[in-house]
């Protein structure tokens, strides 16, 4: 039976007050099929009933369909040109800029199941030996409090460790178990993992060096696109990076970015860092 009209915009509303995530009108085919499992997980016959609940307010089903509601695409190394750029450009750059205070911080900003950090992580290590020996900070946050255990965790399926990952990597930083797969504590260490709402206030930070804010833009509105990306500029230091989703831009919605090319990637400094209002090429 398909989801009523009101029980659908119910949902909708809510997701988009606690998330800011956009669900388009008709899409109540998404909204059934995520939800379905989570109906069954409280012994809900339907999701009309699941609605029923919801509406009596348990914040704690409040939390579990907003999780349900949002895609946690993800994988380690994704679209491979970004973590080019840092290893390329980015971080010899910051190194150089911050040789005196020997001090970096990354944020994973939407991290999912954790192998956007992971990734720089393994990278630093992999590339950058010297900075074992620097204040490096990786923070990684989601909205998700399932992800982030998850994450936390550092255990990956085969499937997971098949997308993106370096047959290298997975052999010296990861050990097999059972059917999955665990993070050596060594990387697992060097990632900070909190719960952050974007659309809420954001923790005292560190000024981020590089914020990887990818594939998660896309799910808001206009306003919320501009209002995070407002946050990002105070939250950067004034020379660092900022890396969006391939399908994101700061283009007609922050004129305070320029977009950078490196290579086959594009990310974003503060005009000011750039000092061309253009943005420059490689
Ligand atoms: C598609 S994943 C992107 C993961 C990773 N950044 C990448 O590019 O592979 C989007 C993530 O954004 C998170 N998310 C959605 N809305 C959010 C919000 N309002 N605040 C923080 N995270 C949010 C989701 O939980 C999900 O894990």
């Amino acid at each position: 039976m398909s989801l009523a009209p009101a029980d659908f915009d119910y949902v909708r509303t809510l997701v988009r007050d606690e998330a800011a995530i956009v669900v388009e009108p008709g899409k109540s085919y998404l909204v059934e099929s995520r939800l379905a499992p989570v109906a069954r997980r409280h012994g809900l016959q339907t999701i009309d009933r699941l609605v029923q609940q919801l509406r009596r307010g348990s914040p704690r089903l409040r939390d579990e369909v907003v999780e349900a509601m949002t895609t946690n695409e993800t994988s380690f190394f994704r679209d491979v040109h970004p973590f080019t750029s840092l290893e390329e450009r980015v971080i010899p750059e910051l190194m150089q800029r911050r040789a005196a205070r020997r001090q970096l911080v990354f944020w994973s900003a939407a991290c999912s199941s954790g192998q956007e950090p992971y990734s720089v992580a393994m990278l630093l290590r992999e590339k950058f030996p010297q900075l074992a020996s620097w204040n490096v900070r990786i923070v990684a946050s989601d909205i998700s409090a399932e992800m982030l255990g998850r994450a936390a965790a550092g255990r990956f399926s085969q499937l997971e460790v098949n997308r993106g990952l370096p047959a290298r990597y997975l052999a010296k930083y990861f050990q097999r178990e059972g059917a999955e797969w665990q993070i050596s504590d060594e990387i697992r260490r060097m990632v900070e993992f909190r719960a952050v709402n974007l659309i809420q206030p954001w923790p005292r930070m560190p000024p981020v060096d590089v914020l990887l804010l990818r594939n998660v833009l896309i799910y808001f509105d206009h306003g919320t696109k501009r209002e995070i990306l407002a946050r990002c500029r105070q939250t950067l230091q004034p020379d660092g990076f900022l890396f969006l989703g391939a399908p994101e831009t700061t283009l007609n919605v922050d004129p305070a970015f320029d977009r950078v090319q490196h290579g086959q990637t594009i990310c974003y400094q503060l005009k000011s860092a750039t000092g061309t209002g253009q943005g420059c090429t490689k």
